[in-house]
C-alpha cells in the first residue's frame, strides 16, 4: 500500500496552518486516515532542533544542517511508515522551505541544498505541494499582532521578499507539483480553494 504525500509552503503570515488544519478536519469527518505533521517538527529531535532553529541563534550553515536533521528523522520515523501503511501525509512544510528560506532568503547555494535534499530525500518527496501565496505587506501585518514572533518571523519584509520569489521559482520549475494559492483572499476563499486542490488530487 501506498499513500499520498502533500506538503504547505509559504512566507509567515500566510495563515497556512489555519488552512491545514481545517483541511485535516475534512478529510477526518470523510474517513481518511491521515497524518498531520509538520517539519521541522514531527518527531521528538525534530521538535528540539524545531526549539533551536526557531528561538536561538544558530549559523546559517549550521540552521541547514539541523533542517536536514529533522527532515532524515521525520522521513524515517514518520513520513515514510505513514506512507507504507496508506496515509495521506499533510506535512506542513517540507524541502521547499529550506530552498526559499536558506536559499533564497539566506544565501546558501543551491546546488549544496539540492545535494543534501537527495541524499535525504532518497525518492521520498511530496506528489503535491500547496504554496499558499502572499505579498510580505499582507503578512507582516497579520504577523504584527504576535507577543512572541520567532527568529524567522522577526526578519525584514526584504527577507520575505526574497523567501516568496525562490517560492515562486520553484512553483513554476514544477507547475506538475505545486498548486498556487493565493492566500490575500478572504479565509473562507482560500480554505475552499485548498479542499478543491486537494480533493482533485486525492481523486
Ligand atoms: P512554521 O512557522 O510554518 O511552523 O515554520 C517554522 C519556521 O521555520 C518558518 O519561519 C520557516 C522556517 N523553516 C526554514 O527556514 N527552513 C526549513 O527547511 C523549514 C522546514 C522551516
Amino acid at each position: 500500500m501506498t499513500g499520498i504525500f502533500i506538503s504547505f509552503e509559504g512566507i509567515d503570515g500566510a495563515g497556512k496552518t489555519t488552512h491545514i488544519t481545517r483541511l485535516h478536519e475534512h478529510l477526518l469527518a470523510q474517513g481518511r486516515d491521515v497524518c498531520l505533521t509538520r517539519e521541522p517538527g514531527g518527531t521528538a529531535l525534530g521538535e528540539s532542533i524545531r526549539e533551536w532553529v526557531l528561538h536561538r541563534s544558530v549559523a546559517t550553515a549550521t540552521e541547514v544542517l539541523l533542517m536536514f536533521a529533522a527532515r532524515a528523522e521525520h522521513l524515517e520515523q514518520v513520513i515514510r511508515p505513514a506512507l507504507a501503511a496508506g496515509k495521506v501525509v499533510l506535512c506542513d512544510r517540507f524541502t521547499d522551505a529550506t530552498m526559499a528560506y536558506q536559499g533564497a532568503g539566506r544565501g546558501v547555494d543551491m546546488g549544496f541544498l539540492r545535494l543534501l535534499a537527495e541524499q535525504v530525500e532518497a525518492g521520498t518527496r511530496p506528489s503535491l505541494t500547496v504554496l499558499f501565496d502572499v505579498p510580505p505587506a499582507v503578512s507582516r501585518e497579520r504577523l504584527a499582532g504576535l507577543k512572541a514572533p520567532d527568529r524567522f518571523e522577526r526578519e525584514q519584509s526584504a527577507f520575505f521578499e526574497r523567501v516568496r520569489a525562490g517560492y515562486l521559482a520553484l512553483a513554476r520549475a514544477e507547475p506538475q507539483r505545486f498548486a498556487l494559492l493565493d492566500a490575500s483572499q478572504p479565509m473562507e476563499a482560500v480554505t475552499a480553494a485548498l479542499l478543491h486542490v486537494v480533493s482533485e488530487h486525492l481523486r
